[in-house]
């Protein structure tokens, strides 16, 4: 499955952004005690947590599996590429492609929760403990199971830009899955509207298990609803810790 193709990357780009502005001063916090280590961030889409890494001085390894979030990225991060202080943008699909060793590994957009299943988001939990060096920071969102039930039968949402719209429908075929059906429609570049579709299926987890298992793989970690002083949306959890 190959998500957030060309025009729903842009949409997120143009329109999502927030999120990651939300979760940046929290995490920022979090990464004190590696200020001048290597940030790995997974997921990083069009870079709207990596702009506040790079502004915050930090080395940044961005990673994504979509071509098309990581193009945007690219042109996003460009002012700081300019400078010598860009991010090493890398296509790295999760859980399989391997992980660089980092002094952080940080994640915002429910990313692991796009994986197939729950194998798949221990087998990447596993791999970010493995690439984390020693006194490391871990810092995650992840969808709970709750997400599932807090929002069941939730209404169809439309948004209308200028240059872009979309609408998403919703439905939770399982109590572990939670799926978004988006419509898209960008200007097709000869007076008309391109529509596109994407199907995007999310793994609920029950994140009250991460704390042993990421123990087990040396990280002491906690799940909580806030990255410092910003809640994440109800049913969306952080994940936080320290490599031993
Ligand atoms: C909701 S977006 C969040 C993007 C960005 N972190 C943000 O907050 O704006 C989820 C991101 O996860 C990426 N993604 C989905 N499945 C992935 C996988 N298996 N490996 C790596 N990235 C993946 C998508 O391409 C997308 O950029």
């Amino acid at each position: 499955m190959h998500y957030y193709q060309r025009d729903l990357a842009l949409i997120h780009d143009r329109g999502y952004g927030f999120h990651g502005d939300q979760c940046a001063p929290g995490i920022l916090e979090l990464l004190a005690p590696v200020r001048d280590g290597l940030v790995l961030e997974l997921g990083c889409g069009s870079g709207a947590l990596t702009r506040h890494l790079l502004a915050a001085g930090l080395r940044v390894t961005a990673t994504d599996a979509s071509p098309d979030m990581l193009a945007l990225a690219r042109s996003a991060l460009a002012p700081w590429s300019a400078r010598g202080a860009g991010a090493d943008l890398r296509q790295l699909t999760l859980p399989g492609d391997p992980l660089p060793p980092a002094d952080a590994v940080v994640s915002v957009g429910h990313v692991l929760s796009y994986l197939p299943d729950g194998a798949a988001i221990e087998a990447a939990l596993i791999a970010a403990a493995g690439a984390l060096r020693p006194g490391g920071v871990l810092a995650i969102d992840i969808l709970d199971l709750d997400y599932g039930v807090i929002r069941a039968g939730e209404r169809p949402f439309a948004k209308v830009e200028a240059d872009w719209a979309i609408i998403t429908e919703f439905s939770a075929p399982a109590p572990d899955r939670f799926v978004r059906d988006a419509t898209t429609f960008v200007p097709d570049g000869a007076g008309g509207w391109r529509r596109g579709h994407e199907r995007h299926e999310n793994v609920l987890i029950d994140t009250s298990a991460l704390p042993a298992l990421l123990a087990a793989h040396g990280v002491r970690a906690e799940v909580g609803t806030a990255f410092g002083a910003a809640d994440l949306p109800p049913g969306l959890r952080s994940v936080t810790g320290r490599k031993n």
